[in-house]
């Protein structure tokens, strides 16, 4: 089967798409720079599909050592894209390193692409480029609005590059996959979720706290014009995320592609409130969550969820987990991980 490099593919939605893309029979090359991963989540992804997938430690923003990457592996048919910085609060600090790491990598890997017969792209995006979307669900064609942070910005810039390219070059075919908010684990508790640091997010914020290495979950505002106050999400569960990208990938294979640039959004097309994670989280782990309610966490938007019709119609892709699956997947992650 055809040869897949997938960079970023250490990190959490990286593994979780190479166990998917293994289990479809394709080849993987792995490139991370460990800056946000360990090496041995390889063997966490080796333990589940029992195949060992290349790898290669590459900072992507080396050019140089790029343009020989593709020279080794010229027979690569497709790339998912995950390597880039992704915290958002830091992107706010530290603009230029976001700029440099999510945007000149891509055109770096988009010119090695240029070169090869054809080649698949698979974008991964995120539905922060909406913004606070004027309607709910969020569909594809609701306006990408002004970024609320460099990280969103790189995020947009990254799509607009693409398409730009795509445009021109017919033998690059791209999707642009817009996430939303991805949580769990795989069911074997050998990969997951691995936030370096005190996580931002809050699944791993509720999973640390319950085994005790917060001391509580702050609930950032309970003032929102929602029916219990808190924010909503769409929160998808990390395993349906990486199968539709494998359904992405074979649609630009199999040139099943209506367009030589596509978008699609990835969610669940339900939305949860910040408490009713938590209730679900409580309620499969049967622990008590310690946790207060302080102030709104600023660039916070009310509520997102996605209008999932096209993945569905187009990629023939939907959700089969549920938050509960995600919670409890999450929960035995944290517990595997803090036994050592
Ligand atoms: C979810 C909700 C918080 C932590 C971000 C990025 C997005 C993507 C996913 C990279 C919000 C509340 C959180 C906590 C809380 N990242 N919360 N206490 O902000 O929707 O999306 O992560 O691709 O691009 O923007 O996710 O998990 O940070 O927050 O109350 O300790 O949980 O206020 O309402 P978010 P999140």
């Amino acid at each position: 089967m055809d040869k897949i490099l997938v960079t970023g593919g250490l990190g959490f939605i990286g593994s979780h798409t190479v166990v998917e893309l293994q289990n479809e029979g394709y080849e993987v090359v792995i490139i991370d720079d460990l800056s946000n991963s360990t090496e041995n989540v390889l063997d966490g992804i080796t333990a589940i599909t029992g195949k060992q997938p290349l790898f290669e430690k590459l900072d992507l923003k080396d050019r140089a050592r790029v343009a020989s990457f593709f020279e080794k592996h010229n027979d690569i048919k497709g790339v998912i894209h995950f390597a880039a910085s992704k915290a958002v609060g830091e992107s706010v600090q530290e603009p230029l390193l976001y700029y440099e790491n999510n945007i000149s990598t891509l055109v770096y890997i988009l010119k090695e692409l240029k070169k090869l017969p054809s080649a698949a792209f698979i974008f991964s995006s995120s539905c922060t480029v909406y913004g606070q979307a004027d309607e709910l669900p969020i569909t594809e064609n609701a306006p990408v609005k002004q970024a609320e942070s460099p990280y969103g910005n790189t995020k947009q810039i990254g799509e607009e590059i693409i398409s730009d390219t795509c445009k021109v070059t017919p033998n690059i075919k791209a999707i642009a996959l817009r996430y939303f908010n991805p949580v769990g684990s795989h069911k074997s508790a050998k990969i997951g979720e691995l936030p370096i640091g005190v996580p931002q997010n809050l699944v791993p914020f509720i999973t640390q706290t319950a085994i005790g290495i917060r001391q509580e979950l702050s609930v950032f505002g309970d003032d929102y014009p929602t029916p219990d106050g808190t924010c909503i999400r769409d929160y998808i569960h990390v395993v349906d995320l990486a199968k539709a990208h494998v359904v992405a990938l074979n649609r630009l294979l199999q040139n099943k592609n209506k367009a030589n640039y596509e978008t699609f959004n990835l969610g669940t097309g339900k939305g949860s409130s910040v408490l009713e994670v938590v209730q679900a989280f409580e309620k499969v782990s049967g622990e008590k969550l310690n946790y207060k309610i302080v102030g709104r966490r600023e660039g916070d938007i009310i509520s997102a969820y996605a209008d999932t019709t096209k993945a569905n119609d187009e990629l023939g892709w939907k959700t089969e987990l549920t938050l509960d699956d995600a919670m409890r997947s999450a929960w035995k992650w944290e517990q595997v991980v803090r036994k050592g």
